[in-house]
């Protein structure tokens, strides 16, 4: 098996190429292979069980980013997008991580958090302290409902009580602490907080309505953090202008809305290549970046005594391993085996890292010499592969339309038929 995920040239090479260095890498067997470049993996059937009134599918590029190495672990990234340009630069930016170690990851643990909403209680601080006070008994019955999470080390832990201010009076909400495992574990606290609902009407008086998690998911945080050389990433001006752009999305939201969905990029393809909900995590990153009341930014960018590069990202990422589209999709579950991530927290610390690579690449280009240069290059590659251009001359090509700043079918199918 092939050791490493740094891999010079490797968006150079063709899909089966490709393919043999991560079959290499990560053990596939050659179904595998086959499924991967099947058009239809995911068959009909099965996508009409996933959701309802199916009529059909629609498909996305799958990649991987190369040169990850995260607590040092090398790992080949799945990642499903659309957008041109996202799998080329995580796996630039990652091989500028590597002098220095790679990228350092660590994780609040798999715990999310249940809400249960009671109303129309009179005394809304006695109830909090009475739900309080039956805590153990709540606990147990919640815990009840998932004994398979509970074997295996999961369930619920604590138990808080908010009395929150609406403009329909006070509410006392509920909040159950559960330990979700290598599940996402959406189904395991909404379970549980409905089959206490009766509970905490009896123990507050109240009327319960809602019963479900919160996608702010502040314990299930995940954090990544990373060193630059300054020399490996072109100087120390290189690190005061990605310094300087990670002020500035701290400070403004209208940049750090950008700056983030930058992130997003890199997690979100991550979160859909291996089959989890990715409005979940973006619903959490989105809160989370808004914690202190105003939007900003999920990552710091910061310069150390040595004047190299210090990146650092902090997010909540509530993904699983354990059922949804995760267990069914079958590409999802090749993507989970190309990762080789044992656990959710390991697939969680992956995901991190991989938004602050695709960050520091975005960030990096705009703080030079911006974003399109390299947004062109790939999309003359990709129209000199639309030509019907093969091997070296994909680049040729390329090189030539970004020359003459004609990047156009017409103008690389022209000049195929001249250099050929
Ligand atoms: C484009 O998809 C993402 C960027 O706009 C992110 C950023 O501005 O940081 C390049």
């Amino acid at each position: 098996m092939a050791q490493t995920s740094r891999i010079s040239g490797f968006f150079k090479l063709s899909i089966d190429e490709r393919l043999e260095i991560v079959k290499d890498f990560a053990g596939l067997e050659k179904e595998d292979i086959e499924l991967l470049k099947n058009p239809g993996a995911l068959g009909i059937e099965k996508a009409d069980k996933m959701i309802e009134n199916v009529i059909g599918k629609i498909e996305v590029p799958l990649g991987v980013a190369s040169n990850f190495l995260v607590n040092g672990k090398e790992y080949f990234v799945p990642m499903a997008t659309e957008e041109p340009s996202v799998v080329a630069a995580a796996s630039h930016a990652a091989r500028f991580t590597r002098n220095k170690g790679g990228i350092f990851a660590s994780n609040s643990g798999p715990v999310m958090i249940a809400q249960i909403q009671a109303v129309n209680i009179a005394d809304p601080f006695g109830a909090k302290m009475a739900i309080l006070e039956n805590k153990e008994e709540i606990m147990e019955l919640a815990n009840g409902q998932d004994p398979i999470l509970v074997r295996l080390g999961g369930g619920v832990k604590d138990i808080e009580v908010r009395v929150i201010d609406t403009r329909l009076g006070a509410m006392v909400i509920t909040h159950l602490i559960v330990d979700t495992r290598d599940a996402m574990g959406a189904n395991a606290v909404n379970s549980m907080a409905e089959a206490l609902a009766p509970m905490i009407e009896k123990i507050t008086g109240g009327k319960v309505y809602l019963r479900i998690l919160s996608n702010l998911a502040v314990k299930r945080l995940v954090r990544a953090r990373t060193v630059i050389g300054k020399d490996d990433i072109g100087g120390e001006e290189v690190v005061d202008g990605i310094v300087m752009a990670g002020a500035f999305a701290e400070a403004d939201p209208y940049r750090a809305a950008t700056h983030n969905k930058g992130i997003m990029n890199g997690v979100t393809a991550v979160v859909l290549a291996t089959g989890n909900d990715t409005r979940a995590v973006e619903a959490g990153a989105h809160a989370y970046a808004s914690r202190f009341g105003r939007y900003t930014s999920l990552t710091a960018w910061e310069k150390n005594m040595d004047g190299n590069l210090v990146g650092t990202l902090e997010m909540p990422m509530a993904v699983g391993l354990v059922g949804g589209a995760t267990a069914t999709h079958p590409i999802a579950k090749l993507a989970v085996k190309i990762l080789g991530v044992k656990t959710a927290v390991e697939l969680a610390e992956v995901i991190a890292a991989t938004g602050l690579a695709q960050n520091l690449a975005a960030v990096k280009a705009l703080a030079t010499e911006g974003i399109q240069r390299g947004h062109m290059a790939l999309h003359a590659r990709n129209i000199a592969v639309n030509a019907g251009a093969k091997g070296e001359m994909v680049d040729k090509i390329a090189e030539i339309m970004i020359k003459e700043r004609k990047i156009r079918v017409d103008r690389a199918e022209e000049l195929l038929r001249d250099l050929k």
